[in-house]
Formats: structure tokens, sequence, C-alpha cells
């Protein structure tokens, strides 16, 4: 019943020109012709697209997709989330041709972090070309990459994670602040990637803390680090190799004011049967300065 990857992510923006020129020019994702022009469709692999960027008042991440690998494990996740009281919304037919999947439910986990499950999706049978050339994106089996989520409600969200949704753990790790630390829990999904979702002891006003994609090479990230110093966007962290999933990667700020991590050589566990879960004591092995700035 295990959650296999994260699918997709929707998202409601102010500025979709921004996010259009953000996505293209400094990610290197393909934005799709659309009929709406109240919806930005970015895509990254043969899926349709893997962003859902549609226009609102406001900047907030509307949901992170979590997709099942069968439609068996998707329904003994439902049923154990309703024997727990779960609120679930089912999905709509027009809803799931939206999402481009077979199906969906939406709810929330103890947090309030807006979730959709799902499973099985289309498949475009046309090529990805990024515009500026990437060649192509870490997806497969491991998905379109991670989540940062925040978690006021540290513990009940992890065990939320854990018990539902078939998540395991991967790393832990404290950030001192002052009087005290904050904590964060890595959970990897079914897939092999070291962590899907992870959750976090403090506040974001727009919902996520950052989203991760990754290239398949270091001169990819390179040259993506290169289009966003070039463009002036903020970087909220410099180059850097975390501990946990040794993703080398940098941090850049979206216009929905949430990060961006993108990064390369990130872990994969085909088998987590013989994984250990840690607990990590220094963030990063290198790099990685933090500029929360503005
Ligand atoms: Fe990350």
């Amino acid at each position: 019943m295990a959650v296999r990857s994260l699918a997709y992510v929707r998202v409601a923006a102010k500025d979709l020109t921004a996010w259009r020129a953000f996505g293209e020019q400094i990610l290197g994702l393909a934005a799709v012709a659309s009929d709406d022009p109240n919806v930005l469709l970015l895509r990254m692999d043969d899926r349709p697209w893997r962003f859902r960027i549609e226009r609102s008042d406001h900047d907030r991440l509307l949901a992170a997709g979590l997709e099942f690998t069968t439609e068996a494990d998707f329904q003994a996740a439902l049923n154990s989330l309703r024997s727990a009281g779960v609120e679930l919304t089912s999905g709509t037919p027009d809803g799931a041709q939206a999402r481009a999947v077979r199906d969906y439910v939406t709810c929330a986990d103890p947090s309030g972090n807006p979730l959709e499950l799902c499973w099985g999706h289309v498949v475009t049978g046309t090529p990805f070309v990024s515009p500026v050339g990437t060649s192509h994106f870490v997806t497969d089996d491991g998905g379109m990459g991670h989540v940062v989520l925040p978690a006021l409600k540290l513990k009940e969200t992890r065990a939320f994670y854990l018990k539902h949704l078939g998540f395991g753990d991967s790393d832990e790790m404290r950030i001192p602040i002052e009087g005290g630390s904050l904590g964060l829990h890595f959970l990897h999904a079914a897939g092999p990637r070291h962590h899907t979702v992870a959750v976090g002891e403090f506040p974001h006003p727009a919902g996520l803390i950052h989203v991760m994609i990754e290239a398949p090479a270091l001169d990819d990230v390179g040259l993506a680090l290169d289009r966003a110093l070039k463009a002036g966007h903020h970087l909220s962290a410099t180059l850097g190799r975390h501990t946990n999933d040794k993703m080398v990667s940098f941090y850049v700020r979206s216009p929905s004011g949430f990060d961006v991590e993108y990064g390369c050589g990130g872990l994969l566990t085909p088998d987590w049967s013989t994984f250990t879960p840690t607990i990590t004591q220094k963030e990063d092995l290198w790099g990685h300065k933090w500029d929360f700035g503005h």
C-alpha cells in the first residue's frame, strides 16, 4: 500500500508570466501549449506535465500529488485513512483528466498539507524537449523529485505518512535554533529516491519549503546555476552536497516564494529492506550556504 513516488505538484500563483520564464529559462522545463490562460503546465519527461501552476490572487502549494503503483495499493491506503477517520474527497472524472491520472482523492496530513493521492498516469508518447537543452530529468521510478513540507505537528505528521501511506524513515535531523532545535524527518516511498517527502517543524507562508528536481549531470546543475545568477534570481542556498541523500544542488527562489532545489547525483536505494535509517548531525558535506533573504 505504499506510495511509490511524487507524481506532480500543483501551485496557486499570482504571476504565470514569471513562472513560465522561471520554469523554461532557469529550470529548463517545457511549457505545454494550453487553451486555458489561467493554467501553466510544465513538462519534464514523458508525462503531460509535472508542475501545474494555476492563476490565483495568492501564492501557495495547492497539492503534492503522491502516486501508488497499483489500484490495489491506492485502495488499501484509502481504507487505512478511512478507518483512521481521515477526511477524503473523491476525485471526479474531469479532475482525473485534468491531473492526467486514472483516479485520485484529496486529503490533508495532520499539519494541514494538501495531498492528492493517485494511481495510473497518462503517457504522452512524444519526447520531452527542454527549451535550454537539458537532455532529460531523472524521474522514472523515483518520480519527479521530492517535497519538503511544513509540519508543526511533526510527530503526528511523520506517523501519518508511515502508517497510512507506507513511507519509511530515511533520515532525521535537528536544526539548532536559539534556545532549542527543530526536527526534520526524511521519508522514503517505495521508489528508490532517498526521500520523496520530508517534513520540517517550521512554518512556510507558501505551504511548501522546497521541491527538488534532479538533472542527470553536474554540468546541468552548473548551467542552471549560471542561468539563475544571470537572471538575478534569489539563491536561497549556494551549491553544496547534502550529507543524507548525497545530492549536489543549489536552491533558487521560485516566483511563488518557495524554493526549488535543482540537483544531481541523488542517492538511489533499489532495495529498502536492507536500508538502515540514519540520524544526520551535519546537514551538508560541503556548501549550501543559506540565505533565506527577502
Ligand atoms: Fe531537498
